[in-house]
């Protein structure tokens, strides 16, 4: 995944790279558990979906950061297939809130050159969110700037399932024999297929979980979790993270550190 240089039709300045970070062992993708929207809200006495409003201008300020420092992929989970589980009006809300925000920031996501991918059971959404994903992810797909993946409706279980499925209809067709199934073909399987696995993995407001996000992505990703709210995710958080990633040896097993 490349990037090009910036070019004249920018309009906003590049956030400088903190001069802390090492560029050459900045991790390639980055993902992130956006968590804590609504213990930010209590703490303010607002109510839980102010939480999520803020969190929208979070990810917003670092998809900008992780694109001006050079860093070539944000995966952020977005709703899980557990989120469904939460009371109506909530979930509505962020139903109406995504697609909002997709309408407004469309266009600067194509002058940013970003490529944004929805990761999950999309056809579990409503359907005037669908549309408006299909037409963001066709009217980016060509745009080499950062890789931006909002996993919606994203399950790491069912994404499994649905893998072992798509695997058994082919091994069914006699396209592929049971025997020779091995992890490229699992991982060709995935919404990530094609994609490299996150290095980093930052959970925002203290849980120490997965919470079914990439269970086989995640594998060897280094996790790094943060008290902050995601809503008050911001350079400096995403600097501490990124110091944190460049303060691990990842030895992917072996016995000497891997340089990532
Ligand atoms: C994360 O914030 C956003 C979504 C899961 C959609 P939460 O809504 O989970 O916030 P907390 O964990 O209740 O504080
Ligand atoms: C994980 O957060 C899902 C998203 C951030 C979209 P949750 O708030 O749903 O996770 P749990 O319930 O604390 O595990
Ligand atoms: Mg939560």
């Amino acid at each position: 995944m490349s990037r090009l240089p910036a070019t004249s039709t920018d309009t906003q300045t590049r956030a400088p790279r903190p001069e802390a970070l090492d560029q050459s062992r900045l991790p390639a993708h980055v993902a992130v558990i956006m968590d804590g929207n609504g213990r930010w809200a209590k703490s303010r006495g607002l109510p839980r979906v102010m939480g999520h409003r803020a969190g929208v201008e979070a990810l917003k300020t670092t998809l900008r950061l992780c694109s001006d420092w050079g860093i070539q992929a944000l995966t952020a989970y977005a709703f899980s297939t557990e989120n469904w589980s939460r009371p109506g009006d909530e979930v509505s809300f962020l139903m109406t809130l995504f697609e909002r925000v997709l309408k407004s920031e469309l266009k600067s996501l194509e002058k940013e050159r970003v490529r944004i991918r929805f990761l999950g059971d999309l056809d579990g959404l409503p359907d005037g969110l669908q549309a408006l994903i299909t037409d963001a992810m066709e009217r980016t797909s060509e745009n080499q700037g950062i890789q931006f993946n909002v996993c919606t409706n994203y399950g790491g279980r069912r994404e499994l399932v649905r893998a072992a499925q798509r695997l058994a209809e082919r091994a069914v067709r006699g396209e592929l024999s049971p025997q020779s199934i091995d992890e490229n073909h699992l991982a060709a399987e995935l919404f990530t297929a094609g994609m490299e696995d996150p290095d980093l993995l930052i959970r925002t407001s203290g849980e120490q979980r997965i919470s079914n996000f990439l269970l086989w992505q995640l594998a060897y990703a280094e996790i790094h979790i943060t008290d902050v709210h995601w809503p008050d995710f911001d350079a400096q958080a995403l600097t501490q993270a990124l110091l944190d990633f460049q303060s691990r040896n990842r030895r992917f097993g072996g016995l000497e550190p891997i340089k990532s």
